[in-house]
């Protein structure tokens, strides 16, 4: 496979930058090994000089994951890239990335640089980066708003410094496939070293255009692509990683170019990533929704059902998708209980296994069926959230026609178990009350939103909660087949997200270090 499209996936860095995605260090690590199994060339594993958790997460990954280069990103300064080089020192194969912006608009406003100083920037930091490494990686931010002329002039200097990827970012979601395409061109026109790097693309999906910007670029001659999980990230988000892959694969006669993913790892990738952070997938999201492989219509499905083909271009299968149907009851043994996590991307560790089969058992004893959505919240209970500061150990409520609403509630504070109860204007608020009580939490409710995640009136109901605190705002899920308890479980993951984001926060050395 000598020309290839290197997959680059940055779902723990510019995809943790989008709302509500935040991930502690154990998560980060969880699905950077599942990132791992789908094969992606490299996994941009964080910002290290961003906060200490950023740090930890980075060599956390660099030290457990093998198989993949493993990128840090940093600004082009002496502390970013020192940081970075820290954090990669037990990756098998690290990857620094150096990034400094080139747009007129940027330099002359963010940095209040001049191109020459940019230019001096991004060299010098070039060269520091290789000091660690060998396999670095410049980006020029906001490249399609940048002067072509000078994007030119600074590849070919940072190539000469030893730059091994060259990286072109469409930052604001600007670009248009045509126009990218052009610019890819020039560069390889008119940078003379261009043959001692890879060109990468970057783009997010302000117009819609990402992925198809991205298909340009490749058509251009781009070899990496830079993208995440269910197009997660910055604003409307990156590059859809199942996305690009699987139009590489279903049209590889347009493409003719391949990539190393293990497509069979993108549904229960995406599937991962949306148990961990709790963000759903638009139902009709291309290759991953729930409604992708669903034929609703009488002709399409006569036509399915005589021959796939006539209205499926690639199978369920291909991504790892099978049956949405009954998967799980009561009788079902841990072989088949693992076996199917296994199929959802959770490969758990024994105590951990142990821990969700008992709960396994619990639920199915209330719900007649278990679905893959169920066995999700499931895992992410039992795995997932083991550390958190806040657990909810029981909730009661009476209410009622002619009762005032009333809770107790019993809660794990670390290794401290409180009681409390009290009233509210309906059983939610009583719950909520209470539980801010315990908690002493002074933040605000921004939402409070139920779904059920399987059909029935067995169902479990899925409820979403968003709080915020001076400025920082985090979202919780709950699932339980009741409502209240899962208004209660939703709140206290809200309010567990609150304190680590707080806390985040409050060891990050500026506020300024986003890219
Ligand atoms: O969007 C962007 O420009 C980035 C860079 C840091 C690559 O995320
Ligand atoms: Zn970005």
């Amino acid at each position: 496979m000598a020309d290839y499209i290197r997959i680059f996936d940055t779902t723990l860095r510019d995809g943790e930058q989008s709302p509500g995605s935040s991930m502690n260090i154990e998560e980060k690590v969880i699905m950077a090994r599942q990132l791992e199994k789908l094969g992606v060339d490299v996994i941009e594993a964080g910002f290290p000089v961003a906060s200490p958790g950023d740090f930890e997460a980075v060599k956390k990954i660099a030290d457990t994951v093998r198989d993949c280069e493993i990128a840090g990103l940093a600004r082009c300064e002496a502390e970013d890239i020192e940081a970075a080089g820290g954090a990669l020192k037990g990756a098998a194969n690290p990857r620094i990335h150096v990034f400094i912006a080139t747009s007129d608009i940027h330099m002359r406003f963010k940095l209040q640089k001049s191109p020459e100083q940019v230019l001096e920037d991004a060299v010098r930091s070039v060269e520091l980066a290789r000091k660690y490494t060998d396999n670095v990686e410049f980006s020029a931010e906001d490249a399609t708003r940048s002067d072509p002329e000078f994007l030119y002039k600074i590849f070919e200097a940072v190539i000469t410094v030893g730059a091994r990827v060259i990286n072109v970012p469409d930052t604001v979601g600007y670009a248009v496939p045509d126009q990218f395409a052009e610019l890819i061109r020039g560069i390889r026109a008119h940078v003379p070293n261009i043959d001692r790097a890879v060109i990468s693309v970057h783009c997010h999906n302000d117009l819609g255009l990402a992925v198809a910007n991205s298909q340009a670029a490749i058509r251009a001659g781009a070899r990496q692509v830079e993208c995440t999980v269910n197009g997660i990230g910055e604003r409307a988000g990156n590059t859809s990683m199942e996305e690009i892959v699987m139009a590489l694969r279903t049209r590889h006669d347009f493409f003719g170019l391949a990539t190393r993913i293990v497509t069979e790892e993108i549904y229960p990738s995406s599937r991962l990533l949306t148990s961990i952070t709790g963000v759903a997938v638009q139902p009709n999201k291309a290759v991953v929704g729930a409604n992708a492989f669903a034929h609703e219509a009488g002709i399409h499905q006569d036509g399915v059902l005589k021959n796939v083909m006539t209205y499926e271009i690639m199978t369920p299968q291909s991504i790892g998708r099978s049956s949405n149907e009954l998967v799980m009851g009561k009788h079902s043994g841990r072989h088949a209980f693992r076996e199917r996590l296994h199929s959802l991307g959770f490969d758990l560790q024994p105590d951990q296994l142990d821990n969700a089969f008992q709960r396994f058992k619990v639920l199915a004893d209330k719900k007649k069926v278990i679905y893959d959505e169920d066995l999700e919240v499931l895992v992410a209970d039992a795995v997932l959230r083991m550390d958190d500061k806040y657990r909810l150990i029981h909730v009661n409520v009476s209410s009622g026609t002619g009762a005032i609403p009333a809770a107790t509630v019993e809660m794990a504070v670390e290794e401290r178990v409180v009681k409390e109860a009290g009233f509210g204007d309906g059983p939610v608020d009583a719950v909520f009350k209470v539980i801010a009580r315990i908690t002493e939490s002074k933040s605000d409710l921004l939402r409070y939103q139920v779904n059920a995640i399987t059909g029935g009136t067995d169902a479990q109901g899925e409820v979403s909660v968003t709080v915020t605190e001076d400025g920082i705002t985090a979202i919780g899920h709950g699932a339980h087949t009741d409502i209240i308890v899962a208004s209660a479980k939703a709140y206290i993951s809200a309010l567990n997200k609150l304190g680590w984001r707080k806390s985040q926060k409050s060891t990050q050395r500026t506020d300024e270090k986003g890219p």
